[in-house]
């Protein structure tokens, strides 16, 4: 089977914690390593989570502490703790790691494995994307080596959740996704279209929690917070994973409506953090329009069970 190599850029945030579990159960990626960008939390509290996860889960992975302030050099006022907590992972109360970050930054780690890898790397960035902006400035040279960035953010034609326009991952830094979006590097934009099309339920998610041994436990730990924020909402069974549903989007395209053409963000004014997409053949942009949920939960089910599954015998 081929491998490629990825670079999986991150705000954890319970569900990069779920995608996290899942790329590492995905037999075709090759992680080269997690690059964290503030959202929602602090750079230093999503930096700690991506650690605990690693060192609970006895992932090999290098994380890269990254930005803590926008592309233009904001900082932010207000992180979402209503919805992951005001650790980032649902105030369960884990121990802070032993490990540590690596000693250089995101952006320099983007740089040096672009320049260093004889083959493109691809990127998946759910988060904002200050982190690959800057690598961009830095480094323009390996915009070449980049295959492609898959990106969880965005809203095309539905709406934001953050305001009418933007969600929050565009939101958060709309010079960052214009940045990437001018570039020449391909794009798969992700955005609430599609992520809202796959949902999880409470049954399946009790699923999860019997069949995943440490791994159910934990995201049954972290998600309580999260069922508490949609049942705030109104939404009593169900929440997506979209973070998680960006990753599957780069497996397994087939399972989303796709369309080609060109992205831009807005940048001021009431639409600040919209994503524009003009449709158009052959187009460099790809935007996932919808998805089909059912399929992808089976696929999802499955990885998870194929790696973190405690009864071998039980197949999905
Ligand atoms: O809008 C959803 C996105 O914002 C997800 O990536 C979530 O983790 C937050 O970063
Ligand atoms: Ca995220």
């Amino acid at each position: 089977m081929d491998r490629y190599k990825l670079i999986f850029d991150t705000d954890p945030g319970i569900d990069d914690a779920v995608a996290l579990l899942l790329l590492h159960a995905m037999p075709s990626v090759d992680l080269q390593g997690i690059t964290t960008v503030f959202g929602n939390a602090s750079i230093e509290d999503c930096t700690r989570n991506a650690l605990y996860i690693c060192e609970r889960f006895g992932l090999p992975y290098g994380v890269f502490q990254g930005a803590g302030v926008s592309f233009l050099g904001a900082e932010e006022e207000d992180y979402p703790d209503f919805v992951h907590g005001r650790d980032g992972l649902g105030d369960v109360g884990f121990s802070p790691p032993s490990r540590l970050p690596a000693k250089i930054s995101a952006a320099d780690f983007i740089v040096q494995a672009a320049r260093m890898s004889s083959d493109p790397i691809e990127i998946l960035a759910v988060g904002r994307m200050t982190n690959i902006a800057r690598a961009f400035e830095i480094a323009p040279d390996i915009k070449s080596k980049i295959r492609r960035v898959v990106m969880m953010g965005g809203a095309v034609g539905v709406a934001g959740n953050v305001t009418e326009w933007a969600e929050a991952n565009i939101y958060g830094d709309p010079e960052a996704a214009d940045h990437i979006f001018m570039s020449d590097v391909p794009v798969l934009m992700v955005g609430l279209d599609a992520t809202l099309m796959h949902q999880i339920s409470r049954t399946q998610l009790a699923t999860l929690t019997d069949d995943l041994g440490d791994a159910g436990e934990f995201i049954w730990q972290i998600k309580q917070h999260y069922l508490n924020f949609y049942a705030s909402k109104g939404v009593f069974d169900g929440f997506p994973i979209h973070d998680a549903t960006a990753a599957l989007a780069m497996i397994f395209p087939d399972d989303f409506e796709i369309a080609e053409g060109d992205l831009r963000c807005v940048t001021a004014g009431d639409q600040r953090g919209r994503t524009i997409f003009s449709e158009r053949h052959g187009g460099h942009h790809q935007v996932a329009l919808s998805a089909q949920g059912t399929t992808l939960w089976r696929r999802f089910n499955a990885l998870m069970h194929a790696q973190f599954g405690v009864d071998s015998s039980k197949t999905v």
